[in-house]
């Protein structure tokens, strides 16, 4: 096997972690991305709700903004927002590296996942557990990364919904047709009892709030028991 083969397998088998801020403790926020970032996350994810799409409000690019004084990694900002178009500029800037948008949200979706490429993000799509996954078909192409729901959004700490198990069958099968190296990651109710099972299902990028921070041994025990995991 030549030394680029053993590059290409690599990273075909990266799978990523991204703990969700939305569970850490907010007063102690750059030590707890410190400490996530040491026990070895790959991205930071960020859960932007505006009280109308979903029915709680978190935080804005104030705190993107922070979380990029604080850490070198990619920060995987969730728009759970109206329209989120209107946004994604203050978003960018703040320092986010992917925006991803709800299906449901966006009326001109071709062109917002577009627009979020044209200013140097990647570019994100997410569907809704009552979204069809054929909502998706017509835009793919466009997206760096697909992410699915497994608990309706608007909280943390939410028990896994499992038949998204297999509507990441069926978009894993649709990125395979298209021969997209889209990521494909799940949110929601990520944890030692559901991780096995999404990897098998075609996941490569997993969301996880409660479970890293919020484990009762601490961070660097909740990353690394789902890193067992994800090799
Ligand atoms: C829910 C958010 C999730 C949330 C996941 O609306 O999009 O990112 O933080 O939390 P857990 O991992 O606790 O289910
Ligand atoms: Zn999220």
């Amino acid at each position: 096997r030549s030394p680029l083969c053993r590059r290409e397998q690599i990273q075909m088998t990266k799978y990523i972690i991204a703990p969700s801020i939305l569970a850490s403790d907010m007063t102690q926020l750059g030590n707890e991305i410190a400490a996530a970032e040491s026990a070895g996350a790959d991205w930071i994810h960020v859960d932007v709700m505006d009280g109308r799409f979903v029915p709680n409000i978190t935080m804005g690019q104030f705190i993107v903004e922070a979380c990029r004084r604080v850490t070198g990694l990619p920060l995987d900002v969730h728009l759970m927002i109206e329209k989120p178009e209107e946004h994604l500029e203050t978003f960018a800037k703040a320092g986010a590296s992917t925006l991803t948008v709800h299906v449901e949200t966006c009326p001109h979706l071709h062109r917002t996942l577009q627009y979020i490429k044209s200013l140097g993000c990647k570019a994100g799509v997410v569907l809704n557990p009552g979204t069809p996954v054929g909502a998706l078909e017509a835009v793919l192409g466009e997206a760096d990364l697909v992410l699915v729901m497994s608990v309706n959004p608007g909280f943390g700490g939410q028990k896994f919904i499992p038949e998204s198990l297999a509507r990441i069958k069926e978009i894993r099968k649709m990125l395979e047709a298209l021969g997209s190296s889209a990521w494909l990651e799940v949110d929601g109710g990520v944890s030692v009892e559901t991780v096995a099972q999404l990897k098998e299902a075609g996941a490569t990028a997993f969301v996880a709030g409660t479970s890293v921070f919020k484990h009762p041994q601490g961070i660097e025990a909740g990353i690394k028991v789902l890193r067992d995991y994800l090799k």
